[in-house]
């Protein structure tokens, strides 16, 4: 489970030396939008270089039908990113295409089968937004869905796309929860876009909670100092992880019962579905993440 994903300009050799200090669960080398044309082939080789060897190091490329993407694949696959976020995607078609190469660039350098995952950005393109169940079983590689508004609000010609107070306004408020439907259709993870406002410590946190009460299991940070607060946000509180054990207590304490009280609240079977998997999540965190976060 990811809950943070750290974006890294791929030209920058500055920032990829401070990334694995932010902690971060994930680092995303960006050779898409953060990269400049007469940058990218130097950004290849330096995502090459951080790659090797680290488990948390993912990839953005460019999108699939761009003419730059096989290039990039081909420069960086080598260093087997343990994923590939895949911008700009029209459907899962273009997450297939992708894993169809993948299967190619393992094979060819003797990465082991399977091993680097897809993470669509799966609303950056208004027909995208017509296509989002076509990832329900469409590669063993999703790894999650994630959305962006920046280039779809481009497409649209819109002026805005937050209100006064910060908040998304309809169009990109929808695609959000579009891509929250998608991914627990396709059960896989949902990860909320970035928060672009990176001195904005309290917005970030109060949207981080919003994500996570969502079901949002994690989100792209552009910037070191959000990390901790995004990781704290999707990582369940002790009383949460306290909480959730009683209600798995409860039923198993009253073997075929339906609907439960706790402290007066009605519990049932979407209670229970949850409950787990908090304490699964919380188990998980502390026995693999333990001593990476601050
Ligand atoms: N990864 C690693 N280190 C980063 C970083 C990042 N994403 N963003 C900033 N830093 C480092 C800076 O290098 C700086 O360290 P230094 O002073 O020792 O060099 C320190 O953190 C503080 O940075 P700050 O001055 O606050 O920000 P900035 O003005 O240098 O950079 C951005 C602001 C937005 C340009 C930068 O955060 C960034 O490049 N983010 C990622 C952009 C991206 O990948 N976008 C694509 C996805 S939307
Ligand atoms: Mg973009």
């Amino acid at each position: 489970m990811i809950r943070s994903f750290l974006f890294v300009p791929g030209d920058s050799e500055r920032k990829l030396e401070k990334a694995p200090d932010a902690g971060a669960d994930a680092i995303i080398v960006d050779l898409e939008d953060s990269v400049s044309a007469e940058n990218r082939p130097r950004a290849r080789e330096l995502a090459r270089e951080f790659i090797e060897g680290r488990e948390d190091a993912w990839l953005r490329i460019n999108p699939v039908d761009s003419g730059e993407a096989m290039a990039d694949l081909q420069a960086v696959m080598p260093a087997a990113p343990g994923g590939i976020v895949l911008p700009k995607a029209r459907s899962a078609d273009d997450a297939t295409r992708l894993a169809t190469k993948l299967d190619e660039l393992e094979s060819r350098f003797d990465v082991a089968a399977g091993h680097t995952r897809i993470l669509p950005l799966c609303t950056e393109r208004p027909r995208a937004l017509f296509s989002l169940d076509s990832y329900v079983g469409a590669t063993p590689r999703l790894a999650g869905l994630t959305w962006g508004a920046e280039d779809l609000s481009a497409a649209l010609g819109a002026r805005a796309r937050r209100d006064e107070d910060g908040n998304w306004l309809p169009p990109y408020e929808m695609a959000r929860s579009l891509c929250l439907f998608a991914a627990a259709a396709a059960e896989v993870p949902a990860i909320d876009t970035v928060y672009t406002d990176f001195r904005d410590a309290k917005g970030l946190a109060s949207y981080a909670a919003r994500a996570a009460r969502d079901g949002f299991t994690g989100m792209l940070a552009i910037h070191p100092a959000q990390v901790a607060t995004i990781n704290d946000a999707f990582s369940p509180s002790d009383d949460d992880v306290t909480r959730a054990e009683r209600i798995i207590a409860l039923f198993r304490d009253n073997p075929g019962a339906g609907a439960l009280a706790l402290d007066g609240e009605m519990i049932d079977n979407p209670h229970h579905v949850l409950a787990r998997r908090i304490v699964a999540l919380a188990k998980w965190l502390k026995t693999t993440q333990e001593g990476r976060t601050q």
